[in-house]
């Protein structure tokens, strides 16, 4: 088995045969779908564009509904929520609802990796990371595959470090469990330097996306509660997949 980080979708390989691929937007878009399915939403509808975003929910079979997504971090005029996983805690308002959701760079990052290996895509943040790195061993042993995309959304085509640090974190348990499966396995160089970013920060993921880019930038425009949020190792133990129409646990 090969596990393979990829800093920026860009990176990714027209064609993925054989492979099996996992999206990571840690600031903030996995972590808040994550967060919406855990607390009942029916399904995400991952959209690129606003007007897509717009135009699904306006032609759904009528079933109870809701815009959320960002630009430039802020909510989108019109649209219900924006991007900040708290906003998604509520049952009352996110439960049995169909989310239409599209951000700047974490929905592309997953209509792209579902593009290119037309398989279903997990979705991975800290705050399921256990939970997804074990579903995606398992299923990349179930169906003979040969290798792992670890895809890092990052942020304006460049990488982010909390999605690096995520995706060396679940290289370390990929490892882990593929080597009590007695099953071999090999890193690309890039999941070598992202598992080596995770060691020298085990403990510190507040710390990474304070220092981060764009957790800086998110803290400027007044979401410091998202960073401590979506820093929660482990808080839920769902895993998302997107199966090219919407994501759904
Ligand atoms: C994105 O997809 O670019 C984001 O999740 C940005 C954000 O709202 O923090």
């Amino acid at each position: 088995m090969k596990i393979e980080a990829v800093p920026v979708p860009r990176l990714l390989p027209s064609r993925l045969e054989d492979a099996l691929c996992a999206v990571i937007d840690v600031l903030r878009a996995t972590t808040t779908i994550i967060t919406a399915l855990a607390n009942g939403a029916r399904e995400v509808r991952p959209c690129t564009t606003v007007t897509e975003a717009r135009r699904g929910a306006s032609s759904g079979d009528g079933a109870p509904f809701l815009l959320g997504g960002e630009r430039k971090g802020l909510r989108i005029p019109g649209f219900h929520l924006g991007n900040s996983p708290i906003e998604y805690l509520d049952p009352d308002m996110i439960s049995g609802r169909a989310i239409y959701f599209t951000t700047t760079n974490g929905t592309p990052a997953l209509r792209r990796a579902y593009k290119g290996s037309g398989r279903p895509v997990y979705l991975a943040a800290l705050v399921n990371l256990s939970a997804v790195s074990a579903a995606v061993a398992r299923a990349a042993v179930k169906n003979a595959l040969k290798r792992i995309f670890l895809i890092c959304a990052g942020r304006q085509g460049e990488p982010a470090l909390e999605d690096l640090y995520c995706a060396g974190l679940m290289v370390q348990s990929l490892q882990s469990e593929f080597a009590r499966a007695g099953i071999p396995a090999e890193m690309s160089d890039a999941a070598i330097s992202a598992a080596e970013c995770a060691r020298i920060n085990q403990k510190n993921p507040l710390d990474v996306l304070t220092g981060s880019e764009h957790g800086r930038y998110l803290l400027g425009i007044g979401f410091a509660a998202d960073l401590e949020f979506a820093s929660q190792m482990d808080k839920y133990d769902i895993v998302p997949c997107y199966d090219g129409n919407r994501i759904i646990i």
